[in-house]
């Protein structure tokens, strides 16, 4: 069997599908790899380490994807509007794994169904212990609260540890997060390692714990609605209009004396609340900065532009996209192995091929196409 990765052509992705330890990996497996030449270069792999691995080269996306049985990719495949059709190019009856952005992309999906390919939203992977290996969600994010406070430091123009200097003392940066999920928790511990004061706060409760492990204090909002925050997935509930009034008022006191804002905060399949308002930027310190590394799905902070760093009052509104893919290197190896994980586990050994079942949790809770239908329970209404 053929699994192809193709160069990712989305505008700001640096990423790519495979290393060279993963593709040495799916050989192993019993699978043939050709991978499209340049796929690797943002980052940092050389076609020749492909190579080298044992993988084909394809010149270009067509000849790498051509009769592939398995499509790895990081992004979803662009549609004919998006100015390049890579959906064409997929193989009728093949298989592609990625990150589909599947329940905000109803027309893609469909596409995907009518050309007849079996696509896997590795973003929908169910949050138990036994798939962690194969979570996208986590490896990126982790990556991204990292990188988050290493944007907000560079943008910030003055120090975060304390210093003590014969020339007087720099007062240590305070930093506050909102959201302490998986890229929250990572800032944290970022910050907390440059030496700034970090405060973070979250809708649900259980992460007060982790808060304070990583040495950063936790700021309740309103113990008894955080309650019934958190759904039985792990994950935040839309919370009703008068949490967000208290909220702003509890954590508005942190915000003005805050120096840095990291805000990443989001309830799955919806817009990203709005956690700070026009009027708190005006509030803040002129040199403040705020990283909103929700920008993509709207923004926790009201001003953000996503893509953009925009000033409102000496305040910096650092909105980048596409976090992970800048520190390529390091998404890209992660991102490689959750999805080799993920095609080891549904690999006949043997058979040296793919064995799908549709009733397997893994399978169901990641498959949204299948034999030209849209088949996953949260897509039923496309
Ligand atoms: P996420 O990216 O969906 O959201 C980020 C954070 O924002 C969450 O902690 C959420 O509670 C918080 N949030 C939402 N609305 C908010 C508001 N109005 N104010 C303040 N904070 C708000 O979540 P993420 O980071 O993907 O993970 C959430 C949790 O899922 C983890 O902490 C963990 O408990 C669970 N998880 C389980 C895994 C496993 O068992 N395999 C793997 C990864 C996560």
């Amino acid at each position: 069997m053929k699994i192809a990765i193709p160069k990712e052509r989305r505008d700001g992705e640096l990423r790519v599908a495979a290393t060279p330890e993963t593709v040495k990996k799916l050989i192993g497996l019993g699978y043939r790899v050709s991978v499209e030449t340049g796929a690797g270069l943002h980052s940092s792999v050389a076609d020749a380490q492909y190579a080298e691995a044992g993988a084909e080269i394809g010149a270009d996306a067509a000849s790498t994807l051509s009769d592939a049985d398995i499509v790895l990719k990081v992004s979803r495949p662009m549609m004919a509007g998006d100015g390049f059709d890579e959906i064409a190019l997929l193989p009728r009856g093949s298989r592609l794994f990625c990150h589909l952005n599947a329940l905000s992309e109803p027309a893609l999906v469909k596409a995907l169904a009518e050309r007849g390919v079996d696509a896997f939203a590795m973003e929908l992977m169910p949050r138990i212990t036994r798939a962690q290996s194969m979570d996208i969600l986590s490896s990126q994010n982790n990556l991204a609260g990292y990188r988050a406070v290493i944007d907000a430091a560079a943008e910030y123009g003055r120090a975060f540890p304390m210093m003590m200097t014969a020339a007087g003392t720099v007062a240590p940066a305070r930093v506050l997060v909102f959201g302490a999920g998986v890229a929250g928790l990572q800032a944290v511990a970022t910050a907390k390692r440059l030496g700034a004061i970090v405060h973070a706060t979250d809708v649900r409760p259980a992460t007060r714990e982790q808060v304070e492990s990583l040495g950063g204090k936790f700021v309740v909002v309103d113990e008894a609605m955080e309650k019934e925050a958190e759904t039985a997935g792990g994950y935040a509930k839309e919370m009703p209009p008068e949490y967000f009034e208290r909220q702003k008022k509890v954590v508005g006191d942190f915000l003005r004396k805050a120096d840095i804002a990291i805000t990443t905060a989001l309830v799955p399949g919806r817009k990203a609340p709005v956690l700070i308002s026009a009027d708190q930027v005006r509030d803040m310190k002129p040199g403040s900065v705020i990283v909103d590394l929700a920008a993509e799905q709207g923004g926790n902070c009201a001003l953000t532009v996503p893509g953009q760093t925009v000033l409102h009052n000496g305040v910096k509104i650092v909105g980048n996209r596409d976090v992970s893919s800048r520190l390529a290197g390091d998404s890209s190896a992660l991102f490689s192995r959750n999805l080799f994980n993920f095609i080891q586990f549904l690999t006949d050994r043997e058979a040296k091929k793919l064995e799908i079942n549709p009733d397997e949790a893994l399978v169901k809770g990641t498959c949204v196409t299948r034999n030209g239908a849209v088949v996953h329970p949260q897509m039923t209404a496309v």
